[in-house]
């Protein structure tokens, strides 16, 4: 396996991405939180060295759907999976958006039929206790009972919703731009745990305009274009990937399944799910393997064999999916626990499973991930999860055949040509191979990456 060099042939088998900072990303990234999401330059990358434009980039694992998104912006055909409704509905209004004027002439529909009527038992007391029962709550509610998820315009509506349903007040308040008490924006604490937080910091339901601030947020959404080419959302199981996408389709598939013993997607989203009126149970018990171990049956809470099993399955059939000259990219973060402490996951399970895969490991990219990046962080120490920093990047390809030659030869210059235009597919000008224009940015992106 080529370790990463800092020059020569494999220098662009290094976290690059990281120069593009992390702000880098198109708005519609940050539309909804969701847990374990790719920072938007590490699919990027990938996409820009080792597709061309028009190809099929696929992520059985989508989330919030940040690789097809990238695929989409950057000309290709994105396609998400993912087994979690929040998930795909995320992936898919992102792929197939409406416009700013659909979702506006929506909005103003539901504005003008919307009746202010007392909550009462529309909504359960752990939801109560979060939303403003005279203003906020019933326009919610509204919108709730109104918005077909089944229509592009209202799904946009809706993910819009969840992304602005709870999360910390600003200074001033009414600037704010969640609907809520304040409280996180990543994900849900449980309902007992959020009562007594509301207690004991004594917080209060301001009476925001839900219409207005979906309003605002819709106008927020659309200020950077929607993406050059519309992509396809999938809820659907990565365990039978070729049931759902087209066998020897996907030129490069970028992706990170669920880690080992951290999220559980259900209970994390419970307010979201709520939202969208699914059960948090059914969606962790959806995301569960069955076969294995059935007390730890959820797939972040998977013992290592149980773990290697679902990822044996899933590169199995990444590998049909895959083009004959394709790349299949697998991003796992190494795991910390008392009893084996740091483990590298990613190789580990690699290494018990690869004679059984058809696929052959090109490489290896170590992603030393700041922790103030991560979600886990926000739980504090006690809760931290297994995670610990490092992310490891799998590169594989089929048998007989090896990792493709990278698109651009300097990937300085082509971190510099994405942070110059990273919402369009990058125009390549004459012959000249990509990427032989040094700047000053070309050597901050260095900088950064170290590189
Ligand atoms: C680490 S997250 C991926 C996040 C994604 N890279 C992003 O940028 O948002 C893992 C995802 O796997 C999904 N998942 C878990 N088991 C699944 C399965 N069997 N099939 C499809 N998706 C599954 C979870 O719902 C979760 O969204």
């Amino acid at each position: 396996m080529p370790a990463p060099e800092s020059s020569g042939e494999g220098a662009w088998l290094a976290p690059w991405w990281k120069g593009l900072g992390r702000r880098y990303g198109h708005v519609f990234h940050s539309m909804c939180s969701y847990m374990g999401s790719f920072p938007p330059g590490l699919p990027r990358y990938l996409i820009e060295q080792l597709t061309e434009p028009g190809d099929v980039v696929l992520d059985p694992f989508s989330g919030r759907g940040t690789a097809p998104l990238e695929a989409c912006l950057s000309g290709r055909h994105g396609i998400g999976i993912d087994l979690n409704p929040l998930a795909s509905m995320l992936s898919s209004v992102k792929l197939d958006p409406p416009t700013l004027e659909e979702t506006l002439a929506r909005l103003a529909e539901l504005e003008a039929s919307y009746v202010p009527e007392p909550v009462g038992d529309r909504a359960p007391p752990e939801i109560r206790m979060l939303f403003e029962e005279t203003t906020t709550l019933p326009q919610i509610l509204h919108m709730k009972a109104s918005l077909d998820p089944a229509h592009r315009t209202d799904r946009f509506l809706l993910a819009s919703l969840a992304g602005i349903l709870h999360g910390n007040h600003t200074r001033d308040v009414v600037s704010s731009r969640c609907l809520s008490v304040s409280m996180p924006n990543t994900f849900s604490m449980s309902p007992g745990y959020l009562a007594r937080y509301i207690a004991e910091k004594s917080l209060v339901r301001p009476p925001f305009d839900a219409f207005e601030k979906l309003r605002l947020r819709m106008h927020f959404e659309f200020a950077e274009g929607v993406p050059a080419l519309r992509g396809r959302a999938i809820r659907g199981d990565a365990r039978a990937l070729s049931t759902l996408v087209a066998p020897g389709s996907a030129k490069l598939i970028v992706t990170s399944p669920p880690y080992l013993n951290v999220v559980r997607y259900g209970k994390f989203n419970w307010i979201r799910l709520w939202l969208l009126g699914e059960s948090v149970s059914d969606v962790d018990r959806s995301l569960r393997v069955e076969a294995t171990d059935r007390r730890l049956a959820l797939s972040d809470r998977m013992r290592f064999k149980g773990y290697c099993g679902f990822l044996k399955t899933v590169l199995t059939e990444c590998a049909r999916v895959l083009r004959d000259d394709g790349v299949c990219a697998v991003t796992i973060g190494d795991v910390r626990n008392k009893e084996h402490g740091e483990r590298t996951l990613a190789l580990e399970a690699w290494d018990s499973m690869k004679d059984e895969v058809p696929l052959v490991l090109g490489a290896a990219v170590a992603d030393d991930v700041n922790q103030l990046g991560k979600v886990s962080k926000i739980w504090g120490l006690a809760h931290r999860g297994e995670a610990t920093k490092v992310d490891r990047v799998m590169l594989f390809h089929k048998p007989g055949r090896s990792l493709p030659r990278p698109r651009w030869s300097d990937p300085a210059a082509l971190i510099e040509a994405i942070a110059a235009s990273p919402n369009a597919p990058l125009v390549r000008s004459g012959k000249a191979r990509p990427g032989v224009v040094k700047t000053r940015a070309t050597a901050a992106a260095r900088k950064k990456t170290g590189t």
